[in-house]
């Protein structure tokens, strides 16, 4: 099979997450917005990247930051209007760049004039477009929680019956048994799609349809437990129990029947258009359906999932992954998003942080699949602890703060830490463009809606890093590039290589014309390794420490702590 012109554009492309509220300021308001995100086209185009994926743009209250949305066809007015919209989608189409937009299909804002009508009585026509059950005497109609914390139901006191929300209260859940839920969904899929977005990411897929007999988990946690449970946990062992109980409480409340059928549903109208792409926010392999008929990529969570990289780990995930993908799925793999740690951050020890990084990227770009990098990680960006409770947006931080300090028994400043640390606010604070005042950001005298993380004066900003040729910056444009020129990284089989040493990772990206060997120490120390694929024709295609074109001589190859590697086959 020739791949090269049988791959889609969402095959080869490097997609962009954009967090629209922190991206870039255009009106200087304190929030990101469409004349911002204009604006810095150019700036993504000279990063390489074929495709942005934007979270979620929709008019919205913000409760949950856009993922609860009040109109499926709009644009919220602080990011712009739907002109603004068309004008970045034309603008971003003109360099070659897609566009993916964010699909919210579990649940509506509950200020959604759907649900404002649903609530309004028992009787509108509306009130089966969502989920509403009697209660038990005074107890909610089962145990189920949100995942967000508390109660799954909340009683409205119009009609004296429960709704259920996965998410927050303000996010009830669609009823999608409903075939007029399905049909209005739909037809705002189709709003985006005629207007020529190239495809979405699909928040929370998991969690459209429930257990139907809607029954109790009969465990004895409460959500604030499994909080609890999962905050104190330490060890691995302690880590991975506190999982196992959250599985075994939310177990009827996620992968149900029906969301495969809905899945094909949604594809087959995607289908109808051409070169469109649904990403799926689950890494279950299920939702790949035969290949051909569900999502054409979900995420490799598991990858990034770990405190720390290691080779084991890689060659497991990937061996694990990559045999399950039926045939016309295709891999995507990520090292963060909104709801995580930075990358930077999460994988960073502290001392070898810019290595790593740079170590990272080359993989995240090796790897066979499509490779999804998160707005300011091309910076390296980190988390930023946000001190102080009143400046805390995201209700998740908010909800561990209140836990910390009624439940745990912590002191206030740990409260703060824990709250910060486990919390969205410290990956969502705004991209840091040069060293002036609020990162350049937005002018001085305004407030930004998050506080801008003060590294941006240590050098951690684009306009500092643009100049400097060693810069993270200048590295991942380069990788970038390295990697949209070969085609090997970016169709190629994969194919682990044996190493015999615990500290190095090695496989090969092949097509039937070339062949690249990619090669990573992940230890500190020089590493020396034999491969017998590496002849003396090969040469250094690009490497986080040797200049590319050098001619490897020896199949005996000396890495550099932390080096990643790749090389050209002959
Ligand atoms: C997804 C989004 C997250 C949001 C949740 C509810 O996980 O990524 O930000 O809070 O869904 O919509």
């Amino acid at each position: 099979m020739n791949m090269m012109n049988e791959a889609k554009w969402w095959q080869t492309a490097v997609i962009y997450q954009i967090y629209p509220r922190s991206f870039a300021d255009g009106n200087g308001d304190g929030i990101g917005d469409f004349a911002g995100i204009i604006s810095k086209l150019d700036y993504l185009k000279a990063l390489g990247i074929g495709a942005v994926w934007l979270s979620s743009h929709y008019p919205s209250p913000q409760v949950d930051y856009g993922y609860d949305i009040s109109d499926y066809r709009g644009v919220a007015p602080e990011y712009g209007t739907l002109d603004q919209f068309k004008e970045f989608l034309e603008q971003a189409h003109r360099r070659d760049i897609r566009v993916i937009l964010d699909m919210v299909l579990n649940h509506t804002s509950d200020k959604h004039p759907w649900f404002v009508e649903s609530r309004s009585s028992l009787d509108n026509p509306k009130r089966d477009w969502y989920i509403w059950k009697k209660g038990r005497g005074n107890q909610p109609p089962n145990d189920w929680y949100s995942t967000f914390g508390g109660r799954a139901w909340e009683l409205d006191p119009t009609t004296g019956e429960y709704y259920y929300h996965y998410f927050f209260k303000e996010q009830p859940d669609l009823n999608w048994n409903n075939p007029e839920v399905r049909q209005a969904m739909w037809s705002a899929v189709r709003f985006w799609l005629d207007m020529g977005v190239d495809g979405f990411r699909l928040d929370a897929v998991g969690t459209i349809f429930e257990e139907p007999s809607w029954a109790s988990h009969g465990q004895p946690y409460t959500s604030e437990d499994l909080y609890c449970i999962e905050r104190l946990a330490k060890t691995d062992q302690e880590k991975q129990d506190a999982l196992c109980k959250w599985e075994t409480v939310f177990h009827n409340q996620y992968d149900q029947p029906g969301v495969h059928e809905l899945m094909q549903e949604l594809r087959s109208i995607v289908d109808g258009y051409k070169d469109r792409v649904l990403i799926g926010e689950t890494d279950d392999i299920s939702y790949y359906g035969h290949g051909d008929d569900e999502l054409h990529m979900v995420f490799n969570f598991p990858l990034m999932r770990v405190n720390h990289l290691t080779p084991h780990h890689v060659l497991t995930n990937q061996q694990g992954r990559l045999s399950q993908i039926p045939v016309g799925g295709w891999p995507c793999n990520t090292f963060g998003n909104h709801d995580t740690s930075r990358s930077y951050s999460h994988f960073g020890d502290g001392v070898h942080d810019a290595a790593l990084a740079r170590q990272q990227l080359v993989l995240l770009l090796a790897l066979k699949g499509t490779p999804v990098l998160y707005n300011g990680e091309e910076i390296g960006m980190t988390d930023y602890l946000i001190r102080a409770p009143s400046l805390f947006r995201d209700p998740l931080n908010t909800y561990g703060y209140r836990l910390e300090m009624e439940v745990l028994g912590s002191s206030p400043e740990q409260a703060v830490w824990y709250s910060a640390e486990r919390g969205r606010d410290k990956c969502r604070t705004p991209l840091q463009w040069d060293h002036t005042a609020n990162g350049g950001f937005c002018p001085a005298d305004i407030t930004p809606w998050l506080p801008v993380n003060p590294n941006y004066a240590e050098g951690v900003n684009v306009a500092d890093q643009e100049k400097d040729p060693g810069s993270l910056l200048n590295f991942y444009r380069q990788a970038v590039n390295v990697r949209q020129q070969t085609p090997a990284l970016l169709y190629g089989n994969y194919t682990l290589l044996e190493t015999e040493n615990s500290d190095v990772l090695a496989f090969l990206r092949e097509t039937q014309e070339q062949s690249v060997l990619a090669v990573f120490n992940f230890s500190e120390r020089r590493q020396a390794v034999k491969l017998s694929q590496v002849g003396k024709f090969s040469h250094v295609l690009f490497s986080t420490s040797q200049p590319g074109g050098d001619r490897v001589t020896a199949s005996c190859l000396s890495l550099q702590p932390y080096e990643a590697c790749l090389i050209l086959l002959d």
